[in-house]
């Protein structure tokens, strides 16, 4: 079941989202060649705990941080540690906030410094898929007209979209139903209705879309080994167009 929400409850998300927001733009300046995972995540943990949050993933299933910071080929689900980022890395940081009742989650792909054209591409057009596809998300559309403008894009500029992990619906749990696939076709899925609201996140390989658990039970890595990109926005369904809970701006 889908579960809508009414305006006073797009509210209380709205401050979880803001709070994910702000921790991702704070995050943004820190990310410097030099710096571990770890610290970030640091980082993160007091900025989430002074806003009045808290860390919507620390023992979700088990995983053992409060965010996720996946560099390079890492897919999603990177696990903070003393590992120090290099110049022209990627690193794709996940944050999940629980706010009076309710979770925001988002996740950017920042790159470290100065990275080459291909990768700059590369997260230029997740993106501009992750937009592309929040665009879809208005009242009255199907579910995977959304999936299917991320998807499309995706893969007219030569990239390929992750099967393995999807969207979610998100609210008072962190996953909700629907799934929200970054693939599919247009005019399929449930219809969208005022109220619904979506965490979209593209995962977006350079090279082929099979990816790989590592030992660790989290890691997801590239089969390949190529690199990945993955951006995330927690949106709300809206007659016109959506709102984005998690803007940075
Ligand atoms: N944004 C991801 C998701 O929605 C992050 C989950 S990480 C986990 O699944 F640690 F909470 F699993
Ligand atoms: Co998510």
């Amino acid at each position: 079941m889908i579960i809508l929400k009414s305006p006073q409850e797009v509210e209380i998300m709205a401050r979880a989202g803001e709070i994910v927001a702000d921790v991702l733009k704070s995050l943004r300046g820190a990310v410097t060649a030099g710096t571990t995972t770890k610290e970030l995540e640091h980082f993160a943990d007091e900025r989430i705990r002074a806003l009045g949050g808290k860390s919507a993933f620390k023992g979700y299933r088990g995983y053992p941080s409060s965010i996720c910071t996946s560099i390079n080929e890492v897919v999603v689900h990177g696990i903070p540690s003393s590992r120090r980022l290099k110049e022209g890395d990627i690193i794709s940081i996940d944050i999940g906030v629980y706010y009076d009742g309710f979770f925001g989650d988002a996740a950017y792909t920042f790159p470290v410094g100065k990275v080459d054209s291909g990768t700059s591409t590369l997260l230029r057009v997740t993106e501009e898929a992750l937009f592309l596809g929040i665009d879809m998300a208005v009242e009255g559309n199907r579910l995977h007209d959304v999936s299917h403008a991320i998807q499309e894009h995706v893969e007219k500029n030569g990239f390929s979209v992750v099967r393995t992990f999807v969207g979610h619906g998100i609210g008072r749990q962190l996953h909700e139903e629907p799934q929200v696939p970054n693939f599919g076709a247009a005019g399929q899925g449930p219809r969208l209705r005022q109220g619904m609201t979506l965490a979209i996140e593209p995962m977006v390989n350079a090279g082929t879309f099979d990816v790989k658990v590592l030992e660790d039970g989290w890691t997801a890595v590239t089969q390949d080994g190529k690199r990945s990109a993955h951006f995330e926005h927690t949106v709300v369904v809206m007659p016109n167009a959506a709102r984005i809970l998690t803007n940075l701006s």
